[in-house]
């Protein structure tokens, strides 16, 4: 029997990304997740986790041109987006959405390696829009065409916006995206892979990866933490908060990793990123009541913050409203689910363990006049 959750069980082989908890460290490709976040872009990450190796100067300029190319909606989806905007919550629209647009995209019927790496670019390219463009229509103004000059944080965030984010903004976003873009064996990436491993379709991998990355303990953690930040008000009144969750039974949202057993690496480049933008901000309440919370349940629990935690003040502090945020997780980890769902098929095998039957045996079929 393995363990509950499937803890420490190896459900693949990958070469994209790899975790060691105990030293509290990630790598894309072999590559440091902290030189990832100091010198790379979402775009190279995105390169790096498809090709398995940094692209040269060319090549990355015609795979930035590649995704810019892919980021307009197709009409059918783009027409979705009024009564998604009316009737739909941001991740559920996002599900939908890509399930939906499934049926116009021009390599539908392509399950070919090409056609599969085409449909990988697209899905990562378009999910920005689809968030921008559902959150400009549901507040009642134009969706916002996006920029081909600017790089993919800097114009999913003018989406959002319908302003041209300064260098320190959008730069703190890329920084978040290639924080995001992949993570082992995650739910939502496992996900991904047992949906793929059937040889169904991209669209349904990447559906049913969104499905899984929806929930409070995966990715629902981040505005969870915000919802938390807002509650508790001030610095002063972290502790007492914290104190009063755990008492009740509580789990403290942005904490605790199946993995990590110490920081965890992508923490450590977001609570930089919380304090520098609420100093630019002229306002670090959001960043001070993290550090005061991160103290307290550190305190009482020996939990350290997962990359959840400071994305909420980051996010926050970049103006992207809070029930945005789970989405704008999936619009990094889409790299990752993308590069996994290719990487199952290049060495297929149908993803089907067994389960540990606990019910009754031998047990005699009584015919319904005869039940009580
Ligand atoms: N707050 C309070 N206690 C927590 C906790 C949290 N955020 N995370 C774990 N714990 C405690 C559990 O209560 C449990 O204590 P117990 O042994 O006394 O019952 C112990 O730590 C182990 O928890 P468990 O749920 O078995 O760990 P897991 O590996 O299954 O769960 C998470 C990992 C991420 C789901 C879990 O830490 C969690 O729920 N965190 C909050 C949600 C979150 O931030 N998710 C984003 C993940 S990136």
């Amino acid at each position: 029997m393995t363990e509950k959750g499937l803890a420490d069980v190896v459900a693949a082989q990958t070469s994209v990304s790899d975790i060691d908890g105990k030293l509290g460290k990630l790598w894309y490709v072999g590559y440091d997740i902290h030189d990832l976040a100091e010198y790379s872009t979402f775009e190279e990450t995105i390169f790096l986790l498809h090709n398995h190796r940094l692209p040269n100067g060319e090549e990355l300029e015609r795979y930035t041109e590649r995704l810019v190319e892919e980021r307009e909606l197709e009409d059918f989806t783009q027409g979705l987006m009024p009564t998604f905007a009316e009737v739909s919550a941001p991740m559920s629209m996002l599900r939908t959405a890509i399930s939906a647009s499934s049926a116009y995209d021009p390599d539908g019927w392509d399950h070919s390696a090409e056609g599969n790496e085409r449909k990988a670019i697209r899905l990562t390219s378009r999910i920005a829009t689809m968030i921008a463009a559902y959150h400009r229509i549901r507040s009642g103004r134009e969706p916002v065409p996006p920029d081909p000059k600017l790089p993919h944080a800097a114009n999913f965030l003018a989406m959002l916006t319908d302003e041209e984010p300064d260098e320190e903004g959008a730069r703190a976003l890329d920084i978040c995206l290639i924080l995001h873009a992949d993570h082992t064996m995650n739910a939502s990436t496992f996900a991904a892979r047992v949906v793929a491993s059937t040889l169904s379709d991209m669209h349904s991998a990447i559906t049913a990866a969104i499905a899984a990355l929806k929930g409070p303990l995966h990715g629902g953690a981040n505005e969870r933490v915000m919802e938390m930040l807002q509650e508790i008000g001030e610095p002063e009144k972290a502790d007492e908060h914290v104190r009063k969750l755990l008492g009740d039974g509580e789990r403290i949202m942005g904490f605790g990793h199946r993995v990590y057993k110490t920081e965890d690496p992508r923490a450590t480049h977001l609570r930089r990123l919380s304090r520098e933008l609420g100093e630019r901000a002229g306002d670090t309440r959001w960043f001070e009541i993290s550090e005061r919370v991160e103290q307290a349940v550190m305190d009482e629990k020996g939990l350290f913050p997962n990359v959840d935690f400071y994305a909420a003040s980051v996010y926050y502090y970049l103006g992207i409203p809070i029930d945005l945020f789970t989405t704008v997780f999936a619009a990094s980890r889409v790299a990752g689910w993308t590069a996994h769902v290719r990487e199952q098929l290049e060495d297929n095998r149908l993803i089907r363990p067994e389960s540990d039957y606990i019910g009754p045996r031998d047990q005699r079929y009584v015919p319904i006049e005869e039940r009580r």
